[in-house]
């Protein structure tokens, strides 16, 4: 048996290059979601994950205000989705982007977003290398043309970017079981770690074809640093949940405690999510916990945002491009990997 071995996040380093940037304001981190519909240009490349204790309208608009992004999700009724959709758009002025499933109610829900003014549509299934999202993708691009952007996933491998790139996603979710709330590996044994799936469609991009297909980095991504190492592997955007959950803007209520102030943040194939939105569960992917209060999301995205750019300053880029042509890469070793973290705290 052939085995491969695999990197994420805390198994590599960035090397510190040359710099000749005086300022951070001569940094640039947007990026770009490229349709024949529009472009829609983002300050920030982040994107809120399409779960319900993460993004509905105030996280859609608070994201938006903040230069990124949030896909309200879709585990309510297409009436309830439309709603939130058309306060983020009507009533914040906000472009919205919303998840469909790629069975059941999926076109009916779509024509409702896109009556709704939504032209961002995200298919979100954990599975996304399947024949259920190319059927969709043929569907929704027959539908609609290419007046909707089409992003869709989750894919973890190389085939399945090329596959969805193929039949029609503009840009694709990558990263199978390595959210903070997933457990998908431990329930299926599948997965692969989140930084190698990246790695591998930076292969499909750098031929050219798929220049134009976005690539969004959606699981296990804890800190700034993460989301540095990720554009630098090749990402134009990152799709986060826990980095958000706890804040203001998410749903749901704050439970107070005597340990102090908690939000639910949960995996949305996790026992309550699955009872909460469809009344009965199938496999437990995932699961549901608290984690605390921490205020307006803007603070939590100023920090992002400033670590980002020192970030792409340690490799002397100016913008997400230059970073990943500049970016060098380097293998921790187990003791690197504890030198990388606040030690002291260890000892
Ligand atoms: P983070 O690490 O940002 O991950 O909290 C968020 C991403 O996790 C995915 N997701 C799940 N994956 N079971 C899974 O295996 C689940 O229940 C689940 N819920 C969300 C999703 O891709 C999200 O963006």
């Amino acid at each position: 048996m052939k085995t491969k071995e695999t990197l994420s996040y805390d198994d590599i380093l960035l090397v510190p290059k040359y710099s000749d940037i005086k300022s951070r304001s001569e940094i640039n981190i947007s990026s770009s979601f490229v349709g024949a519909y529009a472009t829609v240009q983002l300050a920030l490349p982040i994107i809120g994950s399409p779960m319900d204790t993460i993004s509905e309208v105030d996280m859609g608009v608070a994201m938006w205000n903040e230069g990124g992004l949030a896909i309200i999700h879709r585990y309510n009724t297409i009436e309830e989705q439309s709603l939130l959709a058309r306060a983020v758009i009507v009533d914040a002025n906000a472009n919205a982007a919303a998840a469909i499933g790629a069975s059941g109610d999926y076109l009916d829900r779509a024509t409702a977003l896109y009556d709704a003014g939504v032209r961002i549509l995200c298919i979100d299934v954990a599975h996304g290398h399947h024949v259920h999202v190319k059927n969709t993708l043929y569907e929704l691009r027959q539908t609609f043309g290419d007046k909707v952007h089409l992003m869709a996933g989750n894919v973890a491998t190389l085939e399945g970017f090329v596959d969805l790139a193929n039949w029609g996603a503009d840009s694709v979710r990558v990263g199978i079981g390595g959210g903070s709330i997933c457990s998908t590996r431990i329930q299926t044994g599948h997965g692969i770690p989140a930084l190698e799936s990246i790695i591998a469609t930076r292969i499909a991009k750098k031929g050219g074809r798929f220049a134009d297909v976005k690539v969004v980095a959606d699981g296990g991504i804890k800190n700034s640093g993460d989301i540095v190492k990720a554009l630098a592997c090749g990402a134009d955007f990152v799709m986060v949940g826990s980095l958000l959950a706890g804040t203001n803007e998410c749903p749901g209520e704050i439970i107070k405690t005597k340990k102090g102030e908690f939000k639910t943040y949960r995996g949305m194939a996790s026992k309550d999510a699955q009872i909460g939105w469809r009344g009965k569960t199938a496999s437990l992917e995932g699961i549901s916990t608290v984690v605390p209060h921490r205020g307006p999301v803007s603070g939590v995205l100023s920090e992002l945002r400033r670590g980002i750019c020192s970030g792409l300053s340690y490799s002397g880029a100016r913008s997400i491009r230059e970073l990943q042509e500049k970016a060098q890469f380097i293998i921790q070793s187990p003791a690197g990997q504890l030198e990388s973290s606040t030690h002291i705290l260890s000892r």
